[in-house]
């Protein structure tokens, strides 16, 4: 096909040979099927955000490191400065959260680089070597559903164990190969200990999976998972093959902390009382 304009930077520069296809077009990017030598991959361009989508990605920013405080501040203004380094802190936290989980054991698709606002990564293919199908795409047997519902938890429990949180976790980017469930899509990645909304960005991953799989294995909908992984990773006990059971006992942790919070003030409250001796 006729070479898009994103990409011919990356032709001049021989880091790709040719562009076979599009894959697919979304609003925040685009992908194509690309040919590096004898390898066919994948190349998302990023499109520059509007607006809206600049104010909606501020939520998952929150807490991620940023190069220098220069940035930090810039990006906390809507200059234009500061959207621009947050527009590349956006295209390029994609590129790291790959290598980051590759590292881990999650399986993502491996990244070969980052050029001019294109990510080149693995094509993840079904059997016969076509682009793979979304979860969301594909028949399932309950056996086999159930099998991925506990692959993908475990997959989770991984990218939480390194302090990460898809955030936007759907059957719309997890795709099927031949192996079972690949992961994808992760500009939003969420840093889990500085993020105040993390725990809710968690849970609605979990639950996505949750939903679609229990469509065919409705046992599924039962299973409590989010909450059990945010209470070991909130424990510091959560490991890359921590194990768990999908039913969160909410009765033997409905202790609340601010209500233990309150004991412990009204009890040094008394102390302190009693110490300058007007205890009424
Ligand atoms: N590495 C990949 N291998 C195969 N297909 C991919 C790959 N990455 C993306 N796709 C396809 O492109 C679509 C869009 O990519 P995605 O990363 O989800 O971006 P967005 O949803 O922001 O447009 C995916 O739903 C999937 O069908
Ligand atoms: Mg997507």
């Amino acid at each position: 096909m006729k070479t898009p304009k994103g990409l011919q930077p990356l032709i001049d520069d021989g880091v790709i040979d040719e562009v076979l296809r599009s894959l697919k077009s979304g609003k925040e990017a685009t992908v194509y099927v690309v040919r590096s030598g004898t390898q066919v991959r994948c190349a998302k361009v990023y499109k520059d955000m509007g607006q809206r989508s600049f104010q909606k990605r501020t939520q998952y920013q929150e807490g991620r490191k940023v190069r220098g405080s220069r940035q930090m501040r810039a990006m906390s203004k809507s200059t234009r400065f500061g959207r621009k380094e947050q527009e590349a802190a956006w295209k390029n936290a994609e590129v790291d959260a790959l290598y980051q989980l590759v590292a881990a054991g999650v399986r993502v698709p491996q990244p070969y680089g980052y050029f001019n606002d294109v990510l080149i990564m693995e094509l993840v293919t079904d059997a016969d070597g076509y682009p793979a199908p979304r979860l969301g795409e594909v028949d399932l047997s309950p056996v086999i559903a159930r099998e991925y519902h506990g692959f993908l938890m475990r997959q989770i429990v991984r990218m939480l164990s390194v302090g990460l949180i898809h955030g936007d976790l759907s059957e719309f980017n997890v795709l099927v190969g031949p192996d079972g469930p690949v992961i994808i899509d992760l500009p939003q990645a969420v840093n889990a200990a500085g993020n105040n909304g993390a725990f809710a960005m968690l849970e609605r991953d979990v639950n996505n999976i949750r939903a679609t799989l229990g469509r065919f294995a409705p046992e599924l909908l039962t299973t409590e998972f989010a909450r059990e992984m945010w209470a070991l990773f909130e424990q510091g006990e959560l490991r890359a093959d921590s194990q768990l059971t999908g039913l969160f006992a909410r009765e033997e942790t409905a202790t609340d902390p601010n209500s233990v919070m309150l004991v412990i003030d009204d009890a040094r409250e008394e102390a302190i009382r009693r110490q300058l001796g007007r205890d009424e």
